[in-house]
């Protein structure tokens, strides 16, 4: 059976796996994603260091040595998907990425955007099967977001369709890594989850008292896993920052609704293994703020059948099918 390799770069991690054609991860990999300030070839390596050991661990295991490569990106890919052109949460800035790693990787190399892919997942395989008009917001360091319509990924004019995330939310409000201040991912995401929770760790509020004690007393040691964790197992506090995160998943659900009117919205990245914990409240606003709430059908919003693996499964699908 065919195989190929997907690999997924994130703000702070980057997979990478080898799929069959019904995208079943075979094997698989994981790392950091180089800091920010790292050069473009810092990122660069890491990817060929992650394609050469899946070539080794498909080996291992038997499998058919993968046909082509195919990579989401955090980022704005164009139109010509060989160049990311910008990244908020990266060092790219008109990067040929294609180029660079087909220079160093004997296979073909497809580009897309991370939640393009992960969308891609969910329509092939997954949350959106069968769907026609579908939206993907991922949850992660920042907020990915993906269109379908008629069936078809809508990548813009210039390809840079779906990047929700920069979207205002609030006028004046936080500054965010773009540039801009108030952006939606600033209110609704893992960086969002895990700011608010150290706010209130460093003011010294009773609340984060249970919450600080995971930690040791430091709040900079406070991360997104360990929030939903506590969350699950009981701690208000902790929900209640997940709750706050999905009220504003559901305002700009409410938002996007009035833009695109899908028939599902389908909610993916690491945030989301919080589940109903953050979809619940979400679902509420939603429910709320949609226009035309009660003379309208209103989408569902649902949970990514793949979570975080959804980048990794669409962008070996997306690369598997460029060739074809
Ligand atoms: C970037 C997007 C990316 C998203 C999720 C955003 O900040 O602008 O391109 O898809 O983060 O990684
Ligand atoms: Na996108
Ligand atoms: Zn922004």
């Amino acid at each position: 059976m065919t195989t190929s390799i997907g690999i997924d770069i994130g703000g702070t991690k980057v997979s990478g796996g080898v799929l069959d054609e019904e995208g079943r991860i075979l094997v698989r990999t994981r790392c950091d994603t180089p800091d920010r300030s790292s050069a473009p070839r810092v990122v660069e390596d890491t990817i060929v260091e992650v394609i050469e050991e899946l070539l080794v661990l498909a080996e291992e295991a038997g499998a058919e040595r993968p046909s082509t490569v195919g990579v989401g990106a955090a980022g704005f890919v164009a139109a010509d998907r060989s160049t990311v052109v910008f990244a908020p949460h990266l060092s790219w800035r008109n990067e040929p990425l294609r180029a660079a790693l087909s220079q160093r990787v004997d296979l073909p190399i497809s580009i897309d955007n991370d939640a393009n892919a992960a969308l891609w997942a969910e329509h092939r395989f997954g949350a959106a099967r069968g769907a026609t008009h579908a939206v993907m917001i991922t949850l992660g360091t920042g907020i990915g977001g993906a269109i379908i319509v008629g069936g078809h990924l809508v990548r813009g004019r210039y390809g840079i369709a779906g990047e929700f995330g920069h979207m205002q939310v609030v006028p004046g409000g936080q500054r965010c890594e773009c540039g801009n201040r108030g952006c939606w991912e600033q209110y609704s995401s893992g960086n969002a989850l895990v700011r608010e929770a150290r706010g209130l760790a460093m003011a010294n509020s009773p609340m984060a008292t249970d919450l600080l004690a995971h930690v040791g007393g430091d709040p900079a040691s406070l991360t997104g896993p360990m929030i939903t964790e506590a969350a699950r197992a009981g701690d208000a506090t902790a929900t209640e920052l997940l709750a706050e995160i999905g009220h504003w998943l559901g305002v700009g659900i409410a938002n996007l609704a009035a833009a695109l009117d899908p028939e599902v919205f389908v909610i993916g990245g690491g945030v989301s293994a919080a589940g109903d914990l953050l979809l619940g409240p979400a679902r509420d606003t939603f429910a709320r703020q949609l226009t035309g709430r009660g003379y309208r059908p209103a989408a569902t919003i649902v949970a990514a059948r793949f979570g975080p693996d959804a980048g990794l499964i669409g962008a070996a699908a997306l690369g598997a099918e460029e060739q074809m």
